[in-house]
């Protein structure tokens, strides 16, 4: 059985519904309140319990009979605390495989909170489940677009990014890669880190040219300052943490060049080549239109 934490997530929901495309019994673990909205948006074939993720007897439950787990936790504002319940269960329920969604150059030296708060749970993974994880270390998700899908519409893409580049990786990507991790001979991928990124660094301003030639219509690049770029996504309706936190990723993990990461892990994992920007956007064209 594979439990996902982090199931009605980006990463997390996918890899829900790879393994229950290929008929492996896999357990969604998410919030009591988001129990039912989650059956509905994860299938048939799913077994969706609730577990709150600082109760640990219903953490315990939920991963009676587990034997690999893949979490996909995220946009928390504990979150160090939250993953670390939960890796404290997986080594209570001796789980085998324990696969970490982290970042691409993470660490508790790296510039941004969410680099700080990857790296101590990757450090926290490798102390508590020694030889029974894989973690994987992704890039800026291309699926972060959508959230600027209003600006986009209107020609602009305000970011507070400059000219630093990043990786930009498809989920759907990380999604195939969680999948053969999971999947993987006994022992295949026990105790690795790769790094999950697109096929090349870009700019937001290459990411503007590019919605450009596949919009056919003219979307601009404009450099706005971190301060500003808080008050627009709070306006937007994202709680100010969370803003704050978006931008110190966009302003410090993305302006220490370390989102700049290209590797060819995706290949490596999966046999297949990651997603170019340029074919994500056609995909996605209509978000956009
Ligand atoms: N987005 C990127 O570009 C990017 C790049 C590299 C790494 N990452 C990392 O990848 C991870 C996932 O990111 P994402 O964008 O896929 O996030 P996401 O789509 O926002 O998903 C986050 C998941 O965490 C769950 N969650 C949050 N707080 C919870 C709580 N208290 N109890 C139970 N579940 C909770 C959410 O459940 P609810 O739906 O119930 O809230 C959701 O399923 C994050 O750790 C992020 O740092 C993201």
């Amino acid at each position: 059985m594979i439990a996902v934490f982090g199931a009605t997530g980006t990463t997390g929901s996918g890899v829900v519904k790879a393994m229950a495309a290929q008929r492996k019994p896999v357990r969604a673990v998410v919030r009591k309140a988001a129990q039912a909205a989650a059956a509905t948006q994860l299938g048939a074939g799913v077994d969706v319990v609730a577990a709150e993720l600082d109760d640990a007897a219903a953490l315990r439950a939920a991963l009676d009979g587990v034997s690999h787990v893949y979490c996909g936790l995220g946009r928390a504002a504990n979150l160090a605390e939250l993953e670390q319940h939960v890796v404290d269960a997986a080594r209570a329920a001796g789980v085998a495989h324990y696969v970490k969604s982290s970042g691409v150059s993470v660490g508790v030296d790296r510039p941004s909170v969410i680099q700080k708060v990857h790296g101590q749970l990757e450090d926290y993974v490798r102390a508590n489940l020694p030889g029974k994880h894989t973690i994987l270390g992704c890039n800026f998700f291309m699926q972060n677009f959508f959230g600027v899908a209003g600006a986009i519409k209107s020609g602009v893409l305000p970011m507070p990014t400059g000219e630093a580049r990043a990786g930009l990786v498809d989920a759907a990507d990380i999604v195939r890669c969680a999948a053969s991790v999971l999947a993987g001979a006994p022992g295949q991928h026990l105790g690795k880190r790769y790094q999950i990124t697109g096929p090349a660094a870009l700019s937001h301003g290459d990411a503007a040219a590019t919605f450009t030639r596949v919009l056919g219509r003219p979307v601009q690049f404009v450099n706005v300052p971190e301060a500003d770029f808080v008050a627009g996504c709070v306006q937007a309706g994202l709680p100010r943490w969370f803003a704050e936190v978006l931008a110190d990723v966009y302003v410090r993990f993305f302006g220490a060049g370390d989102a700049a990461t290209v590797s060819d892990d995706v290949r490596l994992v999966t046999g297949q080549a990651p997603r170019a920007l340029e074919a994500w956007v056609r995909d996605n064209a209509q978000a956009f239109a």
